[in-house]
C-alpha cells in the first residue's frame, strides 16, 4: 500500500509585515534581515490563531483533492503553537470541517513537524489502518516571540499548509521512504517554555515563555544534518540526487538552503524558496511551499521530490515522494 498526496492547500493571514515595519519596533534594518536571512516580509495574524489557519489550509487541500470532509479517516496536525493545550488543533479542525468520521490528533516536532506528521500518516496508511488522511502543518509563532528581541522576532511568520493523502494499492506514485531523527541532548539550543501559571505550591509565578535560540548552533546543525539525512534517504531508496526534481526544504534561512545545496552539490534551481514572502512559519513552511509548487503546475506525474525539515528538539527528517 502506498500513501499518495492527492491534494494540497495553504493559507497565510492577509496582514503583510515588512522588514521596514519591524525596523520601527526594534533596532534592525531591511538590509540586515535580507542579507542574513533572505526574508523580505512575513504574514502576521491580527487575531485568530493556529486553528483558523489550519482549517483554511485544510479546506483548500480538500477542494484540490476533490474529497469531502466526511470521507477523511484521520487528521494529523503538526504544530507547536496550538491555540489550546487541549483540545488538539486536529480535533478543532475536525469540528470546523465537519469531518465526523475521522480521528484527529497533533504531533509536536517544531519546524520538522510536517515531515513527522506525514511519516506517521504513511505508517498508518501502509498498514491499512486508514484509507484517506489529512496532514496539516500550522504555526502561529508571532504569538510566541518576544517582540523586543531583534535576534528572533524578525525571523518568523504565521501560516498553515495541508495535504490530503490516500491509500493506493498499485502504481509508482506516493511516499517512497522517509527518515526521522532527534537529539534531545541539544534541546536547549532552541526552546519556547510552555505557558505555566504555577500551582498553589509554587512560590512565584513563572514568566511567560518566549522563543529562545542559539542562532549559530541551529545554523551549524541544519547545514550538517540535512545533507546527511538527504544523502542517507536517497541511498536507502537507491535514487541518485540527479533524479530528484526538487528539494522542498524547511524555510528558515536562505543561507542555510544555499549551504545545503553546496554540500549536496546541486544547483539552487532544485531548491524552491518562498522565505522572502513568508519568513519562517515553522511546521507550515514545507506544506505551503509544496502547495505553491503544486498550484503553479511545477509538479508533474512521476516527478521525484524530497521534503526535508529541521527544528527544535533538535529534530530533523526527510521524505522521498513520487508525485
Ligand atoms: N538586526 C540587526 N542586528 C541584529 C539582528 C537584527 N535583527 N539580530 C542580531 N543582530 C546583531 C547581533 O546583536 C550581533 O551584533 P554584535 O556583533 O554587535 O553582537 C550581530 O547582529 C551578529 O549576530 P549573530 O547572531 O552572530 O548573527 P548571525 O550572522 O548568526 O545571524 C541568524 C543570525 C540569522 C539568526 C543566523 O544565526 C541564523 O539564521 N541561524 C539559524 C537559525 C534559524 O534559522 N532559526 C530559525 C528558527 S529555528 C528553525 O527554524 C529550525
Amino acid at each position: 500500500m502506498k500513501t499518495v498526496i492527492i491534494g494540497t492547500g495553504s493559507f497565510a493571514p492577509p496582514r503583510v509585515v515588512t522588514n521596514d515595519d519591524l525596523a520601527e519596533i526594534v533596532d534592525t534594518s531591511d538590509e540586515w534581515i535580507r542579507t542574513r536571512t533572505g526574508i523580505v516580509q512575513r504574514r502576521i495574524s491580527e487575531g485568530p490563531g493556529t486553528t483558523w489557519m489550519a482549517a483554511e489550509a485544510a479546506k483548500r487541500a480538500l477542494e484540490d483533492a476533490g474529497v469531502r470532509p466526511e470521507e477523511i479517516d484521520i487528521i494529523i496536525a503538526a504544530t507547536t503553537t496550538a491555540d489550546y493545550c487541549f483540545p488538539s488543533t486536529a480535533c478543532e479542525v475536525q469540528g470546523i470541517l465537519g469531518a465526523g468520521n475521522a480521528v484527529g490528533y497533533d504531533v509536536s516536532a517544531a519546524c520538522s513537524g510536517f515531515i513527522f506528521a506525514l511519516h506517521t500518516m504513511d505508517a498508518l496508511i501502509k498498514t491499512g489502518t486508514y484509507g484517506t488522511g489529512l496532514v496539516i502543518g500550522a504555526d502561529n509563532l508571532s504569538k510566541t516571540v518576544d517582540w523586543s528581541d531583534r535576534s528572533t522576532c524578525v525571523l518568523f511568520g504565521d501560516g498553515a499548509g495541508a495535504a490530503v493523502v490516500k491509500a493506493c494499492e498499485s502504481g509508482d506514485r506516493g511516499v517512497i521512504c522517509s527518515q526521522l531523527g532527534s537529539d534531545g541532548s541539544k534541546a536547549s539550543v532552541l526552546t519556547c517554555q510552555a505557558r505555566s501559571m504555577g500551582n498553589f505550591l509554587t512560590e512565584s509565578r513563572p514568566e511567560p515563555g518566549y522563543i529562545a535560540m542559539e542562532g549559530q548552533e541551529v545554523f551549524k546543525f541544519a547545514v550538517k544534518k540535512v545533507p546527511e539525512c538527504v544523502d542517507s534517504l536517497l541511498r536507502d531508496a537507491g535514487t541518485d540526487i540527479d533524479e530528484v526534481k526538487y528539494l522542498v526544504l524547511h524555510q528558515a534561512n536562505y543561507r542555510i538552503c544555499e549551504s545545503i545545496a553546496r554540500r549536496l552539490k546541486i544547483s539552487m534551481d532544485k531548491i524552491p524558496m518562498n522565505i522572502d514572502r513568508y519568513g519562517n512559519t515553522s511546521g507550515a513552511t514545507i506544506p505551503i511551499l509544496l502547495d505553491e509548487l503544486n498550484r503553479q503546475g511545477k509538479l508533474c506525474r512521476g516527478d521525484k521530490v524530497v521534503l526535508a525539515g529541521f527544528g527544535a528538539g533538535l529534530t530533523w527528517g526527510a521524505m522521498l515522494v513520487q508525485w
